[in-house]
């Protein structure tokens, strides 16, 4: 199948959830929460892909580049791209449930591997969703990131013992699900964590800690503080809180503090390898994907997958050819204008 085919599948699977528009920008979805869409007015989600469109890059073919490196070190594995699948649950009620949740996760795993790289797993309050990617992680070796919802300390703590059990690469929790009032209508309240909760986490492990949801410096420097491995820079895709800015917009100060002393990851509205190249021009390490990945998966499981990053890294490597940028690790943002 090629991609033209996978969205076809998808837009059957996925209907009336997600319309699998030409451009997924959160606009005709806005609101869709359960769904596909960004929370209240849909401007999170929007602000994302426009933080992105507002930054242009500079065409430059004068240069030495002749085969660009894609490959990306996260801890102690090589990946084939700088870009990784973000953590989605819900197949249920966000997706329609044409695909059910295990298998959801075991094609994210599977799909991100045969492509070079590391799939990510979500929470949530029923226990088959954080189990279905721990079994996937498990099923593949340990090549998985599961992350956790801000749930009670204790709730946490076993839930990262899962993690270490199933081999994983890393663990972390979203903290920006603090307020998420689903989870506290079915008896499993989340909520903030003090710097001093967070750290209690990250000392239960031996596994990297990785902070995902985080907005602002202030916060990306006590998540260093408190000795976390990673940050998201992140707005969960926009479906948490109305009227944020747009990830791109506050990744440069973020980056711009941090690099270095810890791996700063982004995601929100990264829709190709133009988008993924300007993330890392604007700081970034490396990026997570979202939405797109679900369409993949619907369209045709593992293989819809390997083929949805297999392009992504075609035309990252072509951005990067025609910018002059050698290797994914050094970009510079003086290849963006804007
Ligand atoms: C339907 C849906 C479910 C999600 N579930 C989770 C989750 O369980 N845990 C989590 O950390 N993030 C979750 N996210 C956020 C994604 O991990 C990611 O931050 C976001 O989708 C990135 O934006 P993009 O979809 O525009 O690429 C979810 C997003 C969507 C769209």
């Amino acid at each position: 199948m090629n991609w033209q085919e996978v969205k076809k599948v998808a837009k059957e699977k996925l209907k009336p959830y997600c319309r699998v528009c030409p451009v997924c920008n959160g606009v005709v979805c806005a609101g869709e929460v359960p769904g596909m869409g960004g929370v209240g007015t849909g401007s999170s989600f929007k602000a994302n892909i426009e933080a992105l469109n507002r930054y242009k890059l500079n065409l430059s073919t004068i240069h030495e580049v002749r085969q660009p490196d894609t490959t990306f070190k996260l801890f102690n594995e090589t990946l084939s791209i700088p870009v990784m699948a973000a953590p989605i649950t819900g197949s249920t009620y966000n997706m329609g449930g044409a695909i059910t949740e295990e298998v959801y996760c075991e094609e994210v795993i599977s799909g991100s591997l045969m492509a070079g790289t590391i799939g990510w797993t979500g929470d949530g309050a029923d226990p088959l969703m954080y189990g279905s990617g721990i079994e996937a992680i498990k099923k593949n070796n340990g090549k998985g990131i599961p992350i956790i919802k801000p749930r009670a300390q204790d709730e946490i703590i076993r839930r990262i013992k899962l993690a270490e059990e199933a081999g994983a690469i890393a663990v972390g929790v979203d903290i920006d699900g603090a307020g998420l009032i689903t989870m506290a209508l079915k008896g499993q309240p989340v909520s903030p964590k003090s710097p001093k909760e967070l750290e209690e986490l990250v000392k239960s492990t031996s596994l990297p800690f990785i902070l995902k949801g985080i907005m602002t410096l202030r916060e990306a420097k006590i998540a260093y503080e408190i000795g976390a491995k990673a940050i998201v820079v992140s707005n969960h895709g926009g479906r948490i809180l109305d009227h944020t800015p747009g990830v791109a917009e506050v990744l440069p100060e973020i980056a711009d503090s941090l690099k270095g002393k810890l791996t700063i990851i982004a995601d929100g509205g990264v829709r190709s390898g133009v988008d993924v190249l300007k993330m890392l021009a604007l700081g970034a390490e490396a990026v997570l994907i979202g939405r797109p990945v679900v369409v993949a998966v619907f369209g045709n499981g593992r293989e819809g997958l390997k083929l949805y990053f297999n392009n992504i890294k075609n035309e990252l490597s072509q951005t990067m050819l025609l910018t002059g940028v050698s290797s994914v690790m050094n970009v510079p943002r003086d290849i963006l204008r804007g």
